[in-house]
């Protein structure tokens, strides 16, 4: 499993925002040229991407350009930019059927073989945030090279004309929706954004139960909010003692002949174990274990 537990953006023509977030600790890097860069600037963000991609060491962090929906007339140059500079992945706003990430699978895949790269060795990520994006999640998500979805509540409350709240119940069903489409498919899931970015004490709220839904990580735009949005994602002391403990007393029931258990008075069986396997597994994704 890979840890992706915050997400940071920043426009893709803003070198001094990238070169910030390469002292942050973000798991990923993501180099708008989406939303966060104005029309009038696509072409300097593609080269201010490709050279940061070319010349900047991002340490651990996963380096990601997200280039313009597939079907707006700039994704096929802004491939061309980025590509050739190898990020780790690629990821894929609006997305709203299966065909446009083999698409862009397929341009991927081409610049893998003129530069001798292994085949399936840059990823993409799919942000879905429109309603028929919702509705087609079973397909979206079992589109071949994809490694995550990425959940949009802003974009999403925009095409239902819901109106967004703190609580989030609007997006409710979409954004539960997008997490059991990444389980169902072996995807991890990336939770919404806080734009409230001064709102720390919501934003842990909000990572917190994302968290508690099964995401493994959150979207986040500002520096500050990394670090609560990681403690959220990464299963503190507690949580990995009981998940221990649970595996060992479970592999001794087991060589005893008995399936379910207690533990201070709850009982455990198989769902339990598997639960405690997540926490684990989640642990050490985040280099706890
Ligand atoms: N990535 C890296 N560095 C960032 C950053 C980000 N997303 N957001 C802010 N910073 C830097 C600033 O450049 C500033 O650096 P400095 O101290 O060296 O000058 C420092 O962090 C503090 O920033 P601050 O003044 O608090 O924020 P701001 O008012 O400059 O910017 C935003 C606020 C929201 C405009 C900015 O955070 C941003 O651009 N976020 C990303 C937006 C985006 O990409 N949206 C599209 C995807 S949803
Ligand atoms: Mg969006």
């Amino acid at each position: 499993m890979r840890a992706r537990r915050a997400l940071l953006y920043m426009p893709g023509d803003d070198r001094h925002k990238i070169e910030k977030a390469l002292t942050l600790g973000a798991d990923c890097i993501c180099m708008d040229l989406e939303d966060g860069v104005a029309p009038s600037r696509k072409a300097a963000a593609r080269r201010t991407i490709a050279a940061a991609l070319g010349e900047l060491d991002f340490g651990r962090s996963e380096r990601l350009a997200r280039i313009n929906p597939v079907g707006s007339g700039l994704e096929a140059d802004d491939l061309e930019a980025v590509l050739p500079a190898r990020p780790d992945g690629i990821v894929i706003p609006k997305v709203e059927t299966a065909e446009q990430l083999v698409w862009v699978g397929e341009r991927i895949e081409a610049a893998e073989l003129a530069h001798g790269w292994p085949v399936k060795s840059i990823r993409i990520l799919a942000d879905v945030e429109t309603a028929k994006g919702i509705l087609n999640l079973k397909e979206i998500a079992t589109a071949p090279r994809l490694e995550a979805l990425i959940f949009g509540a802003e974009d999403l409350a925009a095409d239902l004309g819901a109106v967004r709240t703190r609580e989030a119940w609007e997006v409710f069903y979409a954004r539960s929706a997008v997490v059991i489409a990444a389980a169902a498919c072996g995807l991890g899931a990336i939770d919404m954004v806080s734009v409230d970015f001064k709102n720390l004490e919501a934003l842990q709220n909000e990572a917190a139960f994302g968290a508690r839904m099964g995401y493994l990580g959150k979207q986040v735009i500002h520096p500050a909010q990394i670090g609560p949005v990681q403690e959220a994602f990464t299963p503190n002391e507690p949580a990995i003692l009981r998940a221990r403990q649970i595996i060992e007393a479970f592999a001794e029931h087991q060589r005893s002949g008995s399936g379910i258990f207690t533990i201070d008075g709850r009982m455990i069986d198989l769902p339990l174990v598997k639960a405690a396997e997540n926490v684990l597994a989640r642990a050490q994704a985040a280099g706890k274990l």
